[in-house]
């Protein structure tokens, strides 16, 4: 038995859904935590491709139970269309999914505040999926949860109250009409009949299953610099992607957690705004962006690109207590003469000894980087360690003393056959 937390150890987008696709098979439940349908897990199976914003990517493995955490913020459209998209693609979902009662329901104001707060001066760069704004709800305890929807009266009382609330917000604020309550009533009862099935008492569903001797995995989404305590604050997004966020988010008590496991990206990337220090904006950036394909799985917009940042890999190391990580997307670098890996920071010229907790001091610093060999040469059809060229041995070995991490699994391209074990 065991249970593992898997951690996005940069900002978002490391490959964690690869690597829960692959990991899964020897899951029998996989679990989301956190955050909602802003994330984007793409999973490249044969010529497919999916793109799984909530339901976990354990989903695509046959036998896998996959839960949907109180930690969630969900939103009924996207799951239905979500479930809809695997259905029409032969995955079952019937009696594999199941979500928490304690999950809060993104409303269509949720949205709207998110858009509106990003069209003000301080923009975070979200993804505008009113991520922020329903946890404020939950936060506020004006939250309307999944088993609101259970109960006609509870659900309808408290729509009314959220409706009415948010209506004079917007009207007095904003100048915007508001929302039509009785639509947005009828809307949600509709989703209560397509959801009600797989709701489910999961704290108790999952402490049965570790009793049991089941193997667990919790999937975190977006990453450790985008976590809203020990992230670059405030570009960060609302809830705890960090393994800690794992217990609070499903239910499982932090001493039946066994191990950590980080994903990193074998460079680093960015969307939205905030500061980044490794951060290329000159034609290597760009060489980055175009090999690693480097675009929102659920926005589509350009990601930011720069060299490994070792300083801050080691400090989401620390964070999430990593036991070991997959490297991923080393393909990608297959392509430079020279790879830079940023080892400090330099702050008035003095050498940080920690990870900057502020977004002006982090803004500041100069990364000081180490120089290395790139390999020049295609990697994506090694099949084990050993087949790796020098180099890239000597990268992997490099990064891996410089950001005190264990690699364990290595990732030369987004399909399932393009991942091989350190020891294999
Ligand atoms: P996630 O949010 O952490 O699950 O990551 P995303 O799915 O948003 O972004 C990772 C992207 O890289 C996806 O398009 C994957 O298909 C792709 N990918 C994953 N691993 C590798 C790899 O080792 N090499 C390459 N070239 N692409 C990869
Ligand atoms: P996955 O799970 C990368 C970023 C947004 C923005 C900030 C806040 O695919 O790695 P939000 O909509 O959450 O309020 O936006 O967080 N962000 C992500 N960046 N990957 C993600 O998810 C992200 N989810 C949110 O770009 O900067
Ligand atoms: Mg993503």
């Amino acid at each position: 038995m065991s249970v593992t937390v898997l951690v996005g150890s940069q900002w978002g987008d490391e490959g964690k859904g690869k690597i829960v696709d692959i990991l899964s098979e020897k899951f029998d439940i996989v679990v989301r935590y956190q955050g909602g349908a802003n994330a984007g897990h793409t999973v490249e199976i044969g010529e497919k491709q999916y793109i799984l914003h909530l339901i976990p990517s354990g989903i695509l493995r046959s036998g896998v139970k996959c839960v949907i955490g109180n930690g969630v913020v969900i939103d009924p459209q996207a799951l239905l269309d979500e479930i809809k998209i695997l259905e029409d693609n032969g995955i079952n979902v019937e009696g594999r999914l199941f979500i928490s009662h304690n999950a809060h329901l993104i409303m269509p104001y949720h949205k709207l505040l998110d858009s509106i707060s990003e069209s003000g001066k301080n923009k975070i760069g979200t993804t505008g999926r009113g991520i922020g704004p329903c946890y404020i709800d939950k936060f506020d305890r004006k939250g309307i949860r999944i088993v609101d929807l259970l109960n006609r009266d509870v659900l309808e009382k408290k729509l009314r109250q959220n409706v009415e609330e948010k209506n004079t917000l917007l009207k007095k604020l904003y100048g915007d009409k508001g929302f039509d309550i009785e639509e947005i009533i009828k809307e949600y009862i509709s989703f209560d009949e397509a959801i009600d099935s797989y709701v489910t008492d999961v704290p108790l569903m999952l402490n049965d299953a570790i009793k049991e001797g089941k193997n667990i995995l919790l999937e975190g989404a977006q990453g450790t610099l985008l976590d809203v305590d020990h992230g670059t604050y405030p570009f960060v997004t609302s809830s705890n992607p960090t393994s800690g966020g794992a217990s609070t988010g499903s239910g499982i008590p932090p001493n039946k957690i066994d191990n950590v496991f980080g994903i990193v990206k074998a460079y680093t990337t960015r969307v939205g705004n905030g500061p980044f220090p490794t951060e290329l904006t000159d034609e290597d950036g760009e060489k980055l962006r175009k090999e690693g394909a480097e675009f929102g799985a659920t926005t589509g917009r350009p990601r930011r690109c720069g060299w490994f940042d070792a300083f801050l890999v080691r400090y989401s190391a620390m964070i999430n207590g990593i036991d070991a990580v997959a490297v991923t997307k080393l393909d990608v670098l297959s392509v430079f003469e020279k790879i830079k890996v940023c080892v400090g920071y330099k702050l008035n010229e003095k050498l940080l000894k920690s990870f900057p907790s502020d977004v002006d001091k982090l803004s500041s610093v100069t990364p000081v980087y180490e120089t290395v060999d790139g390999w020049m040469e295609d990697i994506s059809e090694c099949k084990s360690y050993n087949e790796l060229p020098q180099k890239t041995k000597e990268y992997l070995e490099f990064i891996s003393d410089q950001a005190n991490i264990k690699i364990e699994i290595v990732s030369v391209g987004p399909k399932r056959r393009q991942t091989f074990s350190m020891n294999g």
